[in-house]
């Protein structure tokens, strides 16, 4: 992003370092997550209009805790990089700058009250004198680096915010970027703008002019190839392309028979007909249903839905290919925190769990990989400027493999007909409620067993439908959703009417871990 002020947010190995960059992120300043193992060339090569350093799970004390290499804090003071180092990072900036650590004999966890003095200098400017922090601490700076001044303390932190505002190095011991420290993002703009002097550059426009100059750098006039699954991030991914390279790009969406209600219809009316996108719509159901037969075992249903996947898409791009000269390109929408977790930021290395979207290695395509640096609420809100419907922009994330991750046993049509009638009854009466949004998944999953109940004078033998419903950050851990009674008596008896087959619905209340979202 080489247009915008990058301030980098050093990892220190805690859970944080994401957190904070999304934060500088929506005070509009682009940000970049980098190890701590950062060399002094890479620094200047990345030419940060500020750092933060982290928190991180280690003492300053402890032998082989994650430090910065001496001769890149060197750097940073050299070059006079802003800086603010957060909780462990706020310690290790103190020490490495002659101020004192000590292992504290009280240690503060969650919800600490801070008091600030009467100039709240820089950081603290326009908050209140006394107000509530997160901390997570057991180690705290007694005393400062000279130059400092200290603006705030806690009972067990004296030391909790200081600042030096001519070398513009700042520190705070607790947590500006959870959400339980009510002023941590005052305290951060603070920093961005006031102490740092940075200009918030990295608005929607923006970023989109950005993304759109570097496609056209890319691909030249050449053509581009997109597999559209109807999710939000292939789907602003291709609204970018196509912004970018108008008619050079096509769009492959493999219709497998395992989507949602309406998914396909959604994607023609939105590429087709309004933006007007060459769209390749493949309805290929049969040779997935045909292949998935009497097979049971999730993993192999798994495989097999990506095989499939893969050749059909092979087959559509050798078809577009073959006449069109030149190098070929292929759309994904690999997104930031794919990267990060890949452990590098060189390389894209999709989780191979989540590569059923994705393509092999030996397809012989360069990559084109417009979001690459975003994160996903700043993905859904650059599809709505690019003009995508706020349904797509804003849907739940939805499985490569589709409904068939929601359905224990065979996949048939009929059992895969049932499932499709039962979620879109799940996700309509959610939304009703305002709830889509708020929940990160909610569906409905199909078990093999039966029960008997009683509707009408009969008596039936049919299928429970398990509802799951979670809250999330990022998938890796969620939480069982509490939805209010009155609307799971609407989903419930709803799907036992409307969805022939189906007599019993139950809740699903069990969290991540020990269970996954989806059931298969
Ligand atoms: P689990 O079920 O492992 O899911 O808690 C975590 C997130 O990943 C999605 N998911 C998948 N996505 N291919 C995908 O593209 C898959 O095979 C797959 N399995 C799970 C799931 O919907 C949730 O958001």
């Amino acid at each position: 992003m080489a247009t915008f002020a990058r301030v980098l947010v050093v990892d220190f190995g805690a859970q944080y370092a994401q957190l904070i960059a999304r934060r500088v992120r929506e005070a509009h300043i682009y940000s970049e997550i980098v190890s701590h193992d950062l060399s002094p060339e890479e620094l200047r090569e990345k030419s940060p209009a500020a750092i933060i350093l982290s928190g991180g799970p280690a003492s300053v004390y402890v032998e082989g805790a994650p430090r910065m290499r001496d001769e890149t804090i060197a750097a940073i003071l050299e070059l006079g990089v802003p800086t603010l180092g957060i909780c462990y990072g706020q310690q290790l900036l103190a020490q490495a700058l002659g101020g004192t650590v000590d292992n504290g004999e009280i240690a503060e966890y969650g919800r600490t009250a801070l008091t600030t003095t009467e100039d709240r200098g820089v950081l603290l400017d326009g908050t209140p004198i006394e107000q509530q922090v997160w901390m997570s601490h057991r180690d705290a700076v007694t005393a400062v680096p000279e130059g400092f001044v200290v603006t705030a303390s806690t009972q067990a932190a004296p030391c909790a915010v200081f600042e030096d505002t001519e070398r513009r190095i700042f520190g705070v011991q607790y947590h500006p970027e959870v959400s339980h420290t009510p002023h941590g993002q005052d305290v951060l703009k603070s920093f961005l703008y006031d102490g740092a002097g940075i200009l918030p550059d990295w608005t929607p426009l923006n970023i989109i002019d950005e993304l759109v100059a570097k496609i056209r750098e890319q691909v030249g006039d050449r053509p581009v190839l997109c597999g559209l699954s109807g999710g939000v991030d292939s789907s602003v991914a291709a609204a970018l392309v196509h912004r970018a390279v108008g008619d050079q790009l096509t769009c492959v969406f493999v219709d497998h028979g395992l989507m949602r209600h309406d998914e396909g219809a959604q994607v023609d009316a939105t590429f087709r007909d309004h933006f007007h996108v060459d769209l390749v719509h493949l309805k290929v159901a049969d040779r997935f249903f045909d292949k998935l037969a009497g097979v049971s075992d999730p993993e192999t249903k798994r495989k097999i839905i990506g095989e499939q996947f893969i050749r059909v898409f092979e087959e559509a791009a050798h078809e577009i290919y073959d006449d069109k000269p030149g190098g070929k390109y292929l759309v994904q929408g690999t997104l930031y925190p794919d990267v990060i977790e890949s452990g590098s930021s060189t390389a894209a290395t999709i989780k191979s769990h989540h590569n059923v979207g994705g393509l092999p290695d030996d397809l012989d395509f360069d990559l084109v990989e417009p979001l690459r640096a975003l994160f996903k609420d700043e993905v859904r809100v650059i599809g709505a400027e690019l003009g995508l419907p706020e349904d797509m922009v804003q849907r739940q994330p939805f499985p490569g493999p589709g409904l068939a991750v929601r359905i224990v046993g065979d996949i048939t049509r009929e059992r895969v007909d049932l499932v499709r009638a039962a979620d879109r009854i799940v996700l309509q009466e959610l939304k009703a409620a305002g709830l889509e949004r708020v929940l990160w998944q909610s569906f409905a999953a199909l078990l093999t067993v039966r029960s008997v109940g009683v509707q009408g004078d009969a008596r039936t033998y049919g299928h429970p439908i398990v509802l799951r419903a979670v809250t999330s950050e990022d998938a890796m851990t969620a939480d069982w959703a509490r939805i209010p009674y009155d609307v799971l008596e609407r989903i419930s008896s709803r799907v036992i009417n409307e969805v022939d087959g189906v007599n019993r619905v139950v809740l699903d209340i069990t969290s991540k871990p020990p269970g996954t979202i989806e059931w298969e």
